[in-house]
C-alpha cells in the first residue's frame, strides 16, 4: 500500500510539473532535454523566410507587392523547405518608413490588400503546415494613428500619456538624444508648445510604455492577431520599450552608438515578462526581439527560457562587421568568427540564438559577406548557406538570398527610397560635410535599399514582379541572369542549394542542437567548425576566399562521409583537403573522433 501511495504522489508530482512547465512555457508537450540540454521546440527547428511585401510580388499591376501576390508564390517559398514565414509589416500606414510606421494595427495596408487576403494568406499557410510570424511594431507608431492625432490636440487630452512629451529646455530639446534617421529625437509640435520622443523618424513617435493603458492596447492589439492564428512577432526594437523618463543627456562616449543606452530602460524586462504572462503565454508561438543595442551579457537576460521574456533575439555584431555607423569598413574572418564563438558561450541550453546576415535593413548577403562579381557570385552565395544553415540558432533566411540577388548599382540620390538615406543626404551633403559621391558610393555597400528592391521572377519586363509600368523601386538591372525561373529549371543553382541544406539541416538533429567549436580562429581564409550532438558530429569547412587551400583537418579529426558540398564533385574523406575557390563542404566527423569530439 505504501509503495502505491508514494508511486500517485509521484505520477501527481509530475503531472502537476507538467502542467506548471507547459502553462509557463505556452507548449502543450513538454519533452524532456536531449543530449546537449535543450528542450526540442518547433522554432528551433525551424527555417525562417522573411517577406518583404512590398518588394515580394504584385499582383494587381499597381507596381507595390502585396498579400495575394504573397499567396500566390507560397510554392516558391515552400519548395525551399522553409517552415515559417516572417511578414514584414502589412499594417495600414502612411509608408513614411515602409510600414514600420502604423497608422492602425488592426487594419491591412491598403496597398498590400484586404483582410480577407490576410486571411486567405494565413489559411493557405496553416494548409501547407508552414507558420505564418507578424511584425510587432509597437515601440513608436505612425503620428498618423489616432493615438497620436488626439495625444498632440492638447496637454490635457486622454491620449496625452501614450507618447512621450516634454517641455523645452533651456529653450531647447529636452535633452541630447538623436534620432536613428538623423537628427534631435524630439520633434516641437507646435500645437502644445511641447517636444514629442522619436527614435526613427519624426513621423514616428514613440509610444510610452509606462503608461499601463498602452501596454494593455499592446497586448489587446497582439491577441487579436493571435486569435486569427498567427505564429508569433518579431518585434521591432523591442528592447527601446522602456525610457528612463528623467531623460539624461547621452554622455560623449555612448553618442555614436545610443542604442546601448536606448536599450537599456528601467523597465524593459518587466514588460515583457508581464506580455509573456498576459499573452504570449497562452499560446504556442515563437517570439523573436529585434535587440539592436543589446550586449551579450544582456543577452540571456531576454532570453533565458525561466525567465518567460523571448524566445531568441537578433544580435546585429555579425550582420554589421561590415559598417560602422553607416560608414563601409572592412572586416576580417577572424573577426567574423570570434563573433559566432561569443555568442555560443554567452547563451546556455536554457537560451536560443538566430542566425542571420541579412535582412531589409542591410545590403544583400552575396555582396556583403560573400564575392558578387560572376566569376564568384554563385559559388560564394553557395557557400553562405551553407554556414547559416549549419550555424547554432534558428536560421532567418532574407528574400531574393536564395536567388544570390546582390547589391543595386545606385548612381543618384534620386535611385532611393529610403527616408534613413533622404534625412542623411541633406544633413551630410546638403550641408556640405560629405561629397554627393563619397556618400553614393558609400551607399552602394551600405543601404537598406539595396535588400529592398522586387524579387527578380524571370526575365520578361519589370523581372515579373509587377505587370505594371513602374516598380516602386527600380529593378536590378542584372535580372535577366538573376531570375527565380532560371534558378527552378538548374539544379544547380543557388535556390537548389538551399533547399538542400535546410534538408540536411531538418533531418540532422546535431545541425540544430550540437554544440558549435571553432576549430581554427586564427585562418584568415577557412572558417572550419564542427557541431556535435551525443555521439553524432559533423565538420563544416568554408573557403572564404578565392585563392585555392591546401587545407590540414586540425588534429583529431577525420572527415568521413561528404554530406554535402557546394561546388559539385569533390574529396569524399580525407584528412587534408583541396579547397577551391568559396568552397564548402559539410563532413560526417569518423566515430572514431568523436568521442574526442572537443567542447
Ligand atoms: C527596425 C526595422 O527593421 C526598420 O526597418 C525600421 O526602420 C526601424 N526598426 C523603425 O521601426
Ligand atoms: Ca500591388
Amino acid at each position: 500500500m505504501h509503495f502505491f501511495r508514494i508511486l500517485s504522489a509521484c505520477v501527481f508530482y509530475f503531472l502537476l510539473m507538467s502542467a506548471v512547465v507547459s502553462a509557463a512555457t505556452g507548449s502543450t508537450d513538454p519533452q524532456p532535454a536531449d543530449a546537449n540540454g535543450y528542450q526540442p521546440r518547433w522554432w528551433k527547428e525551424a527555417v525562417v523566410y522573411q517577406v518583404y511585401p512590398r518588394s515580394f510580388k504584385d499582383s494587381n499591376g499597381d507596381g507595390i507587392g502585396d498579400l495575394k501576390g504573397i499567396t500566390s508564390e507560397l510554392d516558391y517559398i515552400q519548395g525551399l523547405g522553409v517552415n515559417v514565414i516572417w511578414l514584414s509589416p502589412h499594417y495600414d500606414s502612411p509608408n513614411a518608413d515602409n510600414g514600420y510606421d502604423i497608422r492602425d494595427y488592426r487594419k491591412v495596408m491598403t496597398e498590400f490588400g484586404t483582410m480577407a487576403d490576410f486571411d486567405e494568406l494565413l489559411r493557405t499557410v496553416k494548409q501547407r503546415h508552414m507558420r505564418l510570424v507578424l511584425d510587432l511594431v509597437v515601440n513608436h507608431t505612425s503620428d498618423e494613428h489616432q493615438w497620436f492625432v488626439e495625444s498632440r490636440k492638447s496637454k490635457d487630452n486622454p491620449y496625452r500619456s501614450y507618447y512621450i512629451w516634454r517641455p523645452a529646455k533651456n529653450s531647447k530639446e529636452p535633452n541630447n538624444w538623436t534620432s536613428f534617421f538623423s537628427g534631435s529625437a524630439w520633434k516641437l509640435d507646435p500645437a502644445t508648445g511641447e517636444y514629442y520622443l522619436h527614435l526613427f523618424a519624426q513621423k514616428q513617435p514613440d509610444l510610452n510604455w509606462d503608461n499601463p493603458k498602452v501596454r494593455q492596447e499592446v497586448y489587446d492589439l497582439m491577441k487579436f492577431w493571435l486569435d486569427k492564428g498567427v505564429d508569433g512577432f518579431r518585434m521591432d526594437v523591442i528592447p527601446f520599450v522602456s525610457k528612463d523618463q528623467t531623460f539624461p543627456d547621452l554622455p560623449a562616449n555612448a553618442q555614436a552608438h545610443p542604442e546601448y543606452v536606448y536599450a537599456a530602460g528601467p523597465h524593459m524586462h518587466e514588460y515583457l515578462q508581464e506580455m509573456n504572462r498576459e499573452v504570449l503565454s497562452k499560446y504556442d508561438v515563437m517570439t523573436v526581439g529585434e535587440a539592436f543595442g543589446t550586449t551579450l551579457q544582456q543577452t540571456p537576460l531576454l532570453v533565458d527560457e525561466r525567465r518567460h521574456e523571448l524566445n531568441m533575439i537578433f544580435n546585429f555584431d555579425a550582420v554589421r562587421i561590415n559598417q560602422e555607423n553607416g560608414v563601409a569598413r572592412g572586416w576580417t574572418l577572424p573577426e567574423l568568427k570570434s563573433i559566432f564563438t561569443r555568442q555560443d558561450a554567452a547563451l546556455d541550453a536554457h537560451c536560443w540564438n538566430t542566425v542571420f546576415l541579412s535582412n531589409h535593413d542591410n545590403p544583400r548577403l552575396v555582396s556583403a559577406f560573400g564575392d558578387d562579381s560572376a566569376a564568384y557570385r554563385v559559388a560564394s552565395a553557395k557557400l553562405l548557406a551553407t554556414m547559416l544553415f549549419t550555424l547554432k540558432g534558428t536560421p532567418f533566411v532574407y528574400q531574393g538570398d536564395e536567388l544570390g540577388m546582390t547589391n543595386y548599382p545606385f548612381k543618384s540620390i534620386d535611385d532611393f527610397d529610403d527616408i534613413e538615406v533622404k534625412n542623411a543626404w541633406k544633413e551630410r551633403v546638403v550641408s556640405g560635410k560629405v561629397s554627393a559621391a563619397d556618400f553614393i558610393a558609400n551607399l552602394r555597400k551600405t543601404s537598406r535599399d539595396n535588400a529592398r528592391t522586387p524579387i527578380q521572377w524571370d526575365h520578361s519586363s519589370n523581372a515579373g514582379f509587377t505587370t505594371g509600368a513602374k516598380p516602386w523601386l527600380a529593378i536590378n538591372p542584372n535580372y535577366p541572369q538573376i531570375n527565380a525561373k532560371a534558378a527552378l529549371a538548374d539544379r544547380g543553382s543557388i535556390y537548389h542549394y538551399y533547399r538542400a541544406m535546410i534538408e540536411l539541416r531538418s533531418k540532422t538533429p546535431a545541425l540544430i542542437y550540437g554544440d558549435f567549436k571553432d576549430l581554427d580562429p586564427a585562418n584568415s581564409k577557412v572558417f572550419a567548425y564542427t557541431r556535435a550532438l551525443g555521439s553524432d558530429a559533423y565538420l563544416i569547412v568554408l573557403n572564404f576566399s578565392k585563392e585555392e587551400i591546401e587545407y590540414a583537418i586540425p588534429a583529431g579529426i577525420t572527415a568521413e562521409g561528404l554530406q554535402i558540398s557546394n561546388l559539385g564533385k569533390t574529396e569524399a574523406a580525407a584528412t587534408r583537403l583541396h579547397l577551391r575557390a568559396w568552397e564548402a563542404r559539410v563532413y560526417k566527423v569518423a566515430s572514431s573522433n568523436r568521442t574526442a569530439q572537443p567542447n
